[in-house]
């Protein structure tokens, strides 16, 4: 039986996919900040006869990540699947932002997912065996006006870790960026995106629908997955237009709406 690590597991797609993974037998670690909701998840899943292991830290200090490897060397348990999953966003004119916003951003979207790729990468190299996920965004295929600290983490989540697994590509560690669009979870209320037309136009699909893309994505070790076809073609349109329109684009579906 495997191990696979989550972070973000508490809810949203992160915890699709631990029911996912519970239903095909692998043991879990899940990683969020708010143990009681953690401890529901562990007791829900732990029916399907699998071991689930959960840490609640804030992954958005510095220290989290290197503690929680090192918490699972000292109990010897190797990660065969990591799922850097949890990441948030936060809506607004990037002059008026508090710091804590912006660097809260870039340390769990960008600095703790690095992190526990280095950290968990080796070992999977050295047992010729294992895979990462990298849930990005198609957020990161352009600019974004009001969400730019987001949009800029979800930008070097696609470049590292599409470069990552070209590294690998000899290896058998597989390396996949996964990209949702718009997607019903608690992600619209934390980052105030529920009026933007991103949410309202675009609407949104579900956990479970882009949480069971993920899993496909992972387990068939692609490179690079973007969840539905209408996010695809969305993703694909940026990348022969002039960039300031992009971002032209980009910033009127991000800004709010009355109706
Ligand atoms: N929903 C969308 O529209 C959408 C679209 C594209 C990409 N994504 C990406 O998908 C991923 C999952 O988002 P989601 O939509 O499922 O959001 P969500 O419902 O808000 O879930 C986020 C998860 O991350 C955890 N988390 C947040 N801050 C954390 C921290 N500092 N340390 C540890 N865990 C933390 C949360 O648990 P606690 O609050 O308990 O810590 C929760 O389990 C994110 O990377 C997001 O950027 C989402």
């Amino acid at each position: 039986m495997s191990t696979v690590l989550i972070t973000g597991a508490s809810g949203g797609i992160g915890y699709e996919l631990a029911k996912l993974f519970a239903r095909d037998r692998h043991n879990l670690i899940l990683v969020a900040r708010s143990a009681d909701k953690l401890a529901q998840v562990a007791h829900e899943l732990q029916a399907h006869s699998i071991t689930v292991k959960t840490v609640a830290l804030d992954l958005t200090q510095p220290p989290a990540a290197k503690f929680l490897f090192d918490q699972l060397q000292r109990e010897n348990i190797a990660v065969d699947i990591l799922i850097n999953n949890a990441g948030f966003g936060t809506y607004g004119e990037f002059a008026q932002m508090p710091e804590e916003e912006i660097l809260g951003q870039i340390n769990l979207n960008v600095t703790a997912l690095t992190e526990l790729t280095r950290l968990f990468l080796p070992a999977m190299v050295q047992r010729r065996s294992g895979r990462i996920m990298n849930v990005a965004s198609t957020a990161g295929f352009q600019p974004g006006p009001y969400l730019a600290v987001y949009y800029a983490t979800k930008a070097y989540v696609i470049s590292f870790s599409e470069a990552i697994a070209n590294e690998l590509r000899h290896s058998s560690v597989t390396v996949t960026c996964f990209c949702p669009g718009a997607t019903h979870t608690g992600f619209a209320a934390r980052s105030g995106t529920e009026k933007s037309r991103i949410f309202r136009i675009l609407g949104g699909m579900s956990a479970e629908r882009v949480a069971l893309d993920g899993y496909r994505a992972v387990m068939e070790g692609r490179t690079l997955a973007i969840s539905g076809l209408h996010n695809w073609a969305i993703a694909q349109s940026t990348r022969f237009a002039p960039r300031k329109m992009v971002t032209a684009v980009s910033r009127w579906v991000a800004e709010k709406t009355e109706s």
